[in-house]
């Protein structure tokens, strides 16, 4: 069984509800006929239902950027699981370096979000990354590594053979610069043999691996061209309805 493609846009801090509206309307017509791989758009929780309501009928599915780990309770300022099933949400990004980074998430954090969505019947999105230092000094896939083992650690087997992990190395978010195809490659690779160590190897070999990091439409090709990326996830480039629409059906080998 071929691995599910999935090419998924964060979109960030961007975009109010009326602005995803007029993007999904736009967005599908510029896809025209369904794409083959899976599409996702990672919205603000307060444009969910708007681009929910715009993407009804169409493949195309809705996700999230963060997700608390309980269902409900006295957590100010929260967002469940179960609530984004309510919102529409078929994904939910998890761990994003910008979350890690910026507000402190830990790794037993992550690892309990990844528990909350995946309880709820969410499909999260694994970020994992090492940061420029990391990288100059080697030390890039025992990072990762590491990642991979402290955010999995409470879930079993089955659990992780439903999550999507995409490889987002710091230095290439909204830098321009990109890992090269090889180091990404080489990467995801690894990623999936960390996988392999966890749950069964025929069950890592159907884990989809997504690369991360000024991904665009000039550059998508290369990336999918290699064996184990399995996608992409696309900031800056995902915010332009027409742009996204042409990266996904480049990602799938059409021309333009
Ligand atoms: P850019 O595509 O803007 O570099 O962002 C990547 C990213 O962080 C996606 O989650």
């Amino acid at each position: 069984m071929a691995r599910k493609t999935v090419i998924a846009g964060n979109w960030k801090m961007n975009k109010t509800a009326a602005q995803a509206s007029a993007y999904a309307a736009e967005f599908l017509t510029a896809l025209g006929q369904a794409p083959l791989t899976e599409v996702v758009l990672c919205a603000p929780f307060t444009a969910l239902p708007s681009l929910q309501a715009g993407l009804a009928g169409s493949d195309v599915r809705c996700g999230a950027q963060n997700v608390f780990w309980a269902s409900a309770g006295a957590y100010t300022g929260e967002i469940s699981a179960e609530m984004l099933v309510d919102a529409g949400c078929t994904y939910v990004i998890i761990g994003h370096s910008e979350r890690r980074e910026i507000l402190g998430e830990s790794d037993e954090l992550v690892a309990r979000k990844l528990k909350a969505a995946l309880s709820a019947g969410l499909i999260p999105i694994l970020c994992v990354g090492e940061n420029l230092a990391q990288r100059e000094t080697g030390q890039a896939v025992a990072v990762v590594n590491a990642q991979m083992r402290a955010n999995l650690a409470p879930l079993d087997a089955v659990e992780i053979q439903r999550l999507v992990v995409a490889y987002e190395p710091i230095w290439a978010i909204g830098t321009g610069k990109t890992a090269s195809v090889a180091d990404a490659q080489e990467m995801c690779v690894a990623i999936r043999a960390c996988l392999a160590e966890i749950v069964p190897a025929a069950a890592a070999e159907h884990i989809p691996i997504l690369y991360g990091g000024s991904v665009k439409t000039e550059n998508i090709a290369a990336f999918m061209r290699q064996q184990d990326i399995d996608g992409a996830l696309v900031g800056g480039a995902s915010l332009d309805p027409a742009d996204f629409a042409a990266l996904v059906r480049r990602s799938g080998g059409e021309a333009n």
